[in-house]
């Protein structure tokens, strides 16, 4: 590498402010993020869980503030996985409380953001409340065009290649489509994310390796990073490292280059 070449990567790496588009070597058309270790941070403090949970929405508002000041296209959350119900009722309504909570003071800020919400996931299984809310989050943004953010609850993706498989199905059944035509393209169509690229770039806090049930499809070319920071630690200095590895990825798609 060439001296001042270096000197811009040493210091962008230090930098701690939030960088800006033109400071990245290419960046992601969409991220996904499994937002894990809330429970560790709120033990780490000797505090209930909950309030590693309602820290870890802190830095999601961060998170998605960045991500819509980037320019990136798409950004997908992990917030509650399909397992996730296995919880305590206390951890669950804490969470689904969070839920509300996060909705009624982001909602207005988002939608002058341009921000377009899609929910990941059966919603038929919440409460009604929060089905009601996540629907008018929908609703309410559902012709913006900036940042597709996109929110999993309720969320696993076995789940939705089965109701895709069901989708599909249905269709055969009908005489609308013919076995034969099945192509990846109609199963991508048949997924929450329909319409939308592939993850490009997968990040999970906390230093686990693991999907957890998360994306399974549209990781399949993904490129991942697992920062061993704790959710509610995570900064956008963090997010800005991760993004930048990234940009220094080979992706190859399994052809050869050269
Ligand atoms: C992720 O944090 C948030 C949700 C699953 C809702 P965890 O609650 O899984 O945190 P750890 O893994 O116990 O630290
Ligand atoms: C995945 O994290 C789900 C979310 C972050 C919402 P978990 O903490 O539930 O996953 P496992 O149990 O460690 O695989
Ligand atoms: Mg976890």
């Amino acid at each position: 590498m060439k001296v001042k070449a270096w000197k811009t990567a040493m210091s962008l790496a230090l930098k701690k402010t939030p960088r800006t588009v033109s400071e990245f070597e290419k960046l992601p058309e969409h991220v996904a993020i499994i937002m894990d270790g809330n429970g560790r941070w709120a033990k780490k403090h000797h505090l209930n869980v909950s309030k590693g949970h309602r820290q870890g929405t802190e830095t999601l508002r961060e998170i998605i503030r960045h991500t819509d000041d980037l320019g990136i296209k798409v950004l997908s959350l992990y917030a509650f996985s399909t397992e996730n119900w296995n919880r305590s009722e206390e951890e669950v309504s804490a969470l689904m409380q969070l839920m509300l909570d996060f909705f009624a003071s982001e909602i207005d800020e988002l939608d002058a953001k341009n921000v377009r919400i899609l929910i990941l996931g059966d919603k038929g299984r919440l409460p009604e409340k929060q089905r009601e809310t996540l629907k008018e989050a929908e609703k309410r943004t559902e012709s913006n065009t900036g940042l597709r953010l996109n929110i999993a609850i309720n969320y696993g993706s076995r789940a939705e290649m089965v109701k895709a498989v069901r989708e599909i199905s249905v269709l055969v059944k009908n005489g609308a489509v013919r076995a034969e035509d099945i192509d990846e393209q109609m199963i991508s169509d048949h997924l929450y994310t329909a319409g939308q690229p592939d993850v490009d770039l997968l990040i999970r806090t906390s230093g686990e390796q693991r999907l957890s049930n998360f994306l399974l499809y549209q990781n399949a070319y993904a490129e991942f990073v697992f920062p061993e920071i704790l959710w509610p630690d995570f900064s956008v200095h963090d997010y800005d490292l991760a993004l930048d590895a990234y940009g220094h990825r080979d992706r190859r798609y399994g052809g050869r280059k050269g």
